[in-house]
């Protein structure tokens, strides 16, 4: 949700401390765009500027009116939970005395009890935020020592929070806590950083280091100190980030969607990287569950939100069919609120791009206490969800930056499908040669993906000419049903346009109702040469829509041409193994949302009310 930025160096005083927060700020805008501000500690006390929309605002406001030169500074960009996107509601918030500035992520549950306890005491509150009050309280508790203020509150705190102050008698220190709530610490030469991800300070240093929960972390130029909310003094793991600033670039792309779309053979190809010894056998030692465990597995539950369950729907398939164990996909926010039958012999599959969806977080903690082994299929290191499961697969997609997520679905199904191959190969239910297959059939995606980027003049073209229509309905049947949604939820999420996937054979229980002239409708075509009569089935969907108007935008394989009498426009896909399909389909319809809601002038990389990691409930 919100980005957070601090920052503290040596080279102070001068402008740099701001210039390194807003440009943290610039790469965090994804987590939020309805406001920004950043606090400066300068030599004259606290100065503060904060602007409702997004950072150009902001940055437009420190234009016309420049803050003095600092020695530390912290910056927000914020997606609204408690009060509306304002001026006044925008963070950094101040003490009564004006000496304390906080900004936060997260949401304060006990928040209006809090209000009441400053209010009953006579202090004035300006916004309607659940922020303010950690401000008058860490203003209340300090005494000299803003590390042992912010552990006095955070203790008083409940729900979730990452949380960064300054004061203005402490001009080289900035202090954060987290709870349920990201927070990474970049370590610089005489200069230190903080921020919700490590895109806020990877223009500057590779070298980070994870704050574990309920920790705070106070920063000097020259030092770094962990304490728990005791104080006593904590050692957290450093690492260092596999790539670099111009990965979170634009790279001549109009918009970050169309990068990461143009970057997904590289997202699949690295996600199978390394993972084959050389006799072709998968190696995933990074997963360290017990190989006793994985074998005594008898069902699998895969926990996601968004398009990262969708991905668990594309890998449920596969890992039925090769591994025999019953898959179940299960949004994270309704696992975790009901009463599921998980015991030590399930394996929780949790998916998530951030690694901090704190639905996903949640649902990880519902399985761990029933005693599932948790697996995390996550793309961000050092990222919560990880951290706090059995394991881990990394999906090597790189920084993605698009609220709309693209190339970590795509490494999403490559690295659940790794997982189901291991499982495979590890239990029997496949011969060594057929994994070997499906391995070589894998690795021929991204050159394939290519080719169907290299295609996408065709699907260009009909997004521009469709921009006003006012639904699209999307049908798939086996794996490209969750192709289908996944196409719907991209039109919806970033073109504003209301779309809805369906299982084709659902068609004819109700859906077919909406079907009238001109509706246009992306059908996702199995491939011909499968084994059982879908393909068959498809086309009489196909036949039977066109039958009552229907516009029919047909994803379909090389050579199709059973397709051709009954499809106003038919984009084609090279050919590849049925349950692979989905990595290649689904990449026209990235691209018809991306351009058609460039076309509608939308802003397709940060589309309205949305964020890019939902770290609250
Ligand atoms: C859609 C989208 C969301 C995310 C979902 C889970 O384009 O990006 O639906 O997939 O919020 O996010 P992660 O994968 O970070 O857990």
């Amino acid at each position: 949700m919100c980005g957070i930025v601090g920052y503290v160096g040596a080279q102070s005083p001068n402008a740099r401390p701001l210039d390194v927060v807003m440009g943290g700020l610039a790469r965090l805008e994804y987590r939020g765009y309805d406001s920004a501000g950043v606090a400066l500690v300068t030599p004259g006390g606290l100065a503060t500027a904060k602007k409702a929309g997004k950072l150009a605002n902001l940055a437009g406001e420190l234009e016309r009116t420049p803050l003095p030169p600092a020695t530390a500074a912290i910056g927000h960009t914020r997606w609204a939970t408690h009060g509306a996107p304002t001026d006044v509601n925008a963070h950094p918030h101040l003490s009564a005395d004006q000496q304390v500035a906080v900004i936060h992520n997260g949401i304060i549950e006990n928040f209006a009890q809090l209000r009441r306890e400053l209010t009953e005491d006579g202090v004035a509150l300006r916004s309607e935020t659940d922020t303010e009050v950690v401000a008058h309280l860490l203003g209340r508790a300090y005494d000299g020592d803003l590390t042992a203020a912010m552990r006095a509150v955070a203790r008083r705190l409940r729900g979730t929070f990452t949380l960064l102050a300054v004061h203005a008698d402490a001009p080289d220190v900035v202090v954060g806590t987290r709870h349920d709530s990201p927070l990474v610490v970049g370590l610089g030469d005489g200069e230190n950083f903080l921020g919700s991800d490590v895109a806020a300070f990877i223009a500057h240093t590779r070298e980070a280091m994870e704050l574990g929960q309920d920790q705070v972390v106070t920063l000097t130029p020259d030092s770094v100190h962990v304490v728990d909310f005791d104080g006593a003094p904590v050692s957290p793991r450093r690492y260092t980030v596999d790539w670099d600033a111009s990965a979170a670039e634009k790279g001549g792309f109009r918009s970050f969607m169309d990068k990461e779309i143009h970057d997904q053979p590289h997202a699949v190809a690295d996600t199978l990287l390394g993972r084959t010894d050389t006799a072709g056998h998968l190696v995933l030692d990074e997963i360290r569950v017990d190989e006793a465990v994985l074998r005594r597995v008898d069902k699998i539950i895969v926990v996601a939100c968004g398009t990262a369950a969708y991905a668990g729907q594309v890998a449920k398939y596969a890992i039925e069919h090769w591994c025999r164990i019953p898959v179940e996909v299960e949004l994270a926010h309704e696992f975790r609120y009901r009463d599921p039958v998980v015991d030590a012999r399930t394996l929780v599959v949790a998916v998530s791009q951030s690694g901090e969806t704190m639905d996903t977080l949640m649902a990880v903690r519902h399985a761990r206490e029933q005693g599932a082994t948790v697996l995390a299929i996550v793309n961000t290191h050092g990222s919560t969800i990880p951290r706090e499961s059995d394991a881990v697969l990394y999906t090597h997609a790189g920084p993605e930056v698009a609220v709309a997520s693209t190339k970590a679905f795509l490494a999403q199904i490559t690295a659940a499908y790794l997982l189901g191959l291991y499982l495979a190969q590890l239990r029997g239910t496949k011969y060594p040669d057929e994994i070997a297959e499906i391995l070589d059939d894998l690795r021929e995606i991204p050159d394939k993906i290519q080719a169907v980027l290299d295609a996408a003049g065709a699907i260009r073209e009909v997004a521009v000419a469709m921009k006003d229509v006012p639904s699209v309905l999307f049908l798939g049947r086996h794996v490209g049903y969750p192709v289908a949604m996944e196409g719907a939820l991209k039109l919806k999420e970033i073109a504003y346009i209301h779309a809805e996937g369906f299982a084709a054979g659902e068609l004819k229980h109700g859906p077919i109702a909406l079907i009238e002239t001109d509706q246009p409708v992306f059908i996702i075509v199995p491939s011909p040469r499968g084994r059982d009569s879908l393909h068959a089935k498809v086309v009489s969907n196909i036949q039977e829509i066109r039958a009552r108007g229907a516009r029919t935008l047909v994803v379909a394989e090389e050579g199709d041409e059973d397709v051709l009498p009954f499809a106003d426009q038919v984009f084609f896909v090279p050919r590849t193994a049925s349950l692979l399909a989905p990595l290649l389909a689904v990449v026209p319809l990235q691209i018809f949302a991306c351009e058609l809601a460039s076309a509608k002038g939308l802003d397709v990389d940060q589309p309205r009310n949305l964020a890019k990691s939902v770290t609250v409930e």
